[in-house]
C-alpha cells in the first residue's frame, strides 16, 4: 500500500516536495493546490499532476480562463493520508484545523512556529521522535543545515556561536530585497539558534544578516569544545555524515556560484543541492575552538526531510532505511 500524499501550496518548496514524492515507490502524489492558474499551474498539469484550487474562493480565477481543476483543497483532503503544507509561513497553522477535521496527518514547513506540530524534524538528528506522529514540522532551510552538521558533532559541543549570512530572496522572487544593502537581524540571538534547540539539545547563539544574493545561505560556525578534537577528526565525521559534502576552494569552489554550478553539472532538477556544503579548508581547530563554514541551498535541503518525515509518521521504515531510500531516489551523493 502506498501512502497517498497531497501538497498544499505548489511554490518553491511544494513543487520540489511533489517531485520528490513522485520518485518514491512507497508514496503516491494525489494532487497539489494552487491559488491561481499561472505558469506553474499549467506546468503541473502538463506533468500529469492533478491541480486543486487552494479554496473555493479561488475557483473563479480558474473558471475565468477555463482551467479545469480537480476540485478544491477539501476534495483533495478526502483522498489523501497526509498533506504537506507548503503554504507561506504562518498559513499552515491556520490550515491545521482543516486537516484535523479531515482526519489527515500533516507535514508543516519551517515558516510555522514549532508549536504547530508535535515534533520539529531533521531526519538524521531525530527521526525516531516523529514515529507515528500526526503533525510534524520540517524545520527551516537554515535550521536543517545547522542541525545536520551540529548533530554529527554533538558529542564535542559545549557552546555554538553561528553567523547566518542569508540570501535575500529565492531566484524566482522579484519582489523581496534588499537589492543594495546588508540588513542585520537586529535582535540577537536571531531565531535560528532557538529553532535548532527544537531539534537537538545544545547550547547555541546565532546572529543573522540578509545580503543581496539569491543562490544560497552561508553559515560561519564557531564551536567551543567540551573535549578535544582535531581537524582530521572533524573531516572524518563530515565524510561519514549523510547529506553533508566537503568541497575544496582549491578545486574551484570559491563561493556559492560554483556550488550551484556543481548541482547544475549533476543535472539535478532545479539545480537542487540537497546536501549541506562544508568548505574543507575552513575546518580549523584553535585551542578549544572549532571553526567551519558551510553553505545551504535554501530551495532544496529540506526536501528529503519531508519524505523521511512522511515515512516516520506512518512508521513505514526505520531511520536509516528511510534516509537511504530517499537519498537513492533523489540522487543524493551520500
Ligand atoms: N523558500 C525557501 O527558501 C524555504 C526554505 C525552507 C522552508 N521554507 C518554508 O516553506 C514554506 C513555503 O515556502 P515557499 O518558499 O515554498 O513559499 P512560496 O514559494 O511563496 O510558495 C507558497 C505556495 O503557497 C501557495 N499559497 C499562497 N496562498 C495560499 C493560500 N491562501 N492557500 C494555499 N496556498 C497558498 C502559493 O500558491 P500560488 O502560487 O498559486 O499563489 C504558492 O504555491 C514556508 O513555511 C517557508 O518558510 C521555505
Amino acid at each position: 500500500m502506498k501512502v497517498r500524499v497531497g501538497v498544499n501550496g505548489y511554490g518553491t518548496i511544494g513543487k520540489r516536495v511533489a517531485y520528490a514524492v513522485s520518485k518514491q515507490d512507497d508514496m503516491k502524489l494525489i494532487g497539489v493546490t494552487k491559488t491561481k492558474p499561472d505558469f506553474e499551474a499549467y506546468r503541473a498539469k502538463a506533468l500529469g499532476i492533478s491541480v486543486y484550487a487552494a479554496s473555493a474562493d479561488f475557483l473563479p480565477r480558474f473558471e475565468k480562463v477555463d482551467f479545469e481543476v480537480a476540485g478544491t483543497l477539501s476534495d483533495l483532503l478526502e483522498k489523501v493520508d497526509v498533506i504537506v503544507d507548503a503554504t507561506p509561513g504562518g498559513m499552515g497553522a491556520k490550515n491545521k484545523a482543516l486537516y484535523e477535521k479531515a482526519g489527515v496527518k500533516a507535514v508543516f514547513e519551517g515558516g510555522e512556529n514549532a508549536s504547530t506540530a508535535q515534533v520539529s524534524f531533521v531526519a538524521q538528528a531525530n527521526y525516531e521522535k516523529a514515529l507515528g506522529k500526526d503533525y510534524v514540522r520540517v524545520v527551516s532551510c537554515n535550521t536543517t543545515g545547522l542541525s545536520r552538521t551540529l548533530s554529527a558533532l554533538q558529542d564535542y559541543i559545549d557552546y555554538v556561536y553561528a553567523v547566518m549570512i542569508r540570501r535575500a530572496a529565492d531566484p524566482n522572487d522579484s519582489k523581496r530585497g534588499p537589492v543594495n544593502a546588508i540588513t542585520p537581524s537586529v535582535t540577537v540571538p536571531s531565531h535560528h539558534g532557538p529553532d535548532v534547540q527544537t531539534v537537538i539539545p545544545i547550547n547555541i547563539e546565532t546572529s543573522a544578516f540578509i545580503v543581496p544574493t539569491t543562490l544560497m545561505h552561508v553559515h560561519s560556525i564557531m564551536i567551543e569544545l567540551k573535549k578535544p578534537v582535531t581537524e582530521k577528526d572533524v573531516i572524518e565525521v563530515f565524510e561519514n555524515t549523510t547529506r553533508v559534502l566537503l568541497f575544496e576552494k582549491e578545486k574551484g569552489f570559491e563561493g556559492t556560484a560554483q556550488l550551484i554550478e556543481f548541482a547544475r553539472d549533476l543535472h539535478r532538477e532545479w539545480n537542487n543541492l540537497y546536501e549541506i556544503a562544508v568548505w574543507r579548508e575552513s575546518i580549523s581547530v584553535k585551542g578549544n575552538r572549532l571553526f567551519y563554514i558551510q553553505a545551504v541551498h535554501q530551495e532544496s535541503d529540506v526536501v528529503p526531510e519531508n519524505i523521511d518525515a512522511i515515512r516516520a509518521m506512518f512508521e513505514m521504515s526505520d531511520k536509516w532505511e528511510s534516509i537511504r531510500k530517499t537519498n537513492r531516489s533523489l540522487g543524493i551523493l551520500k
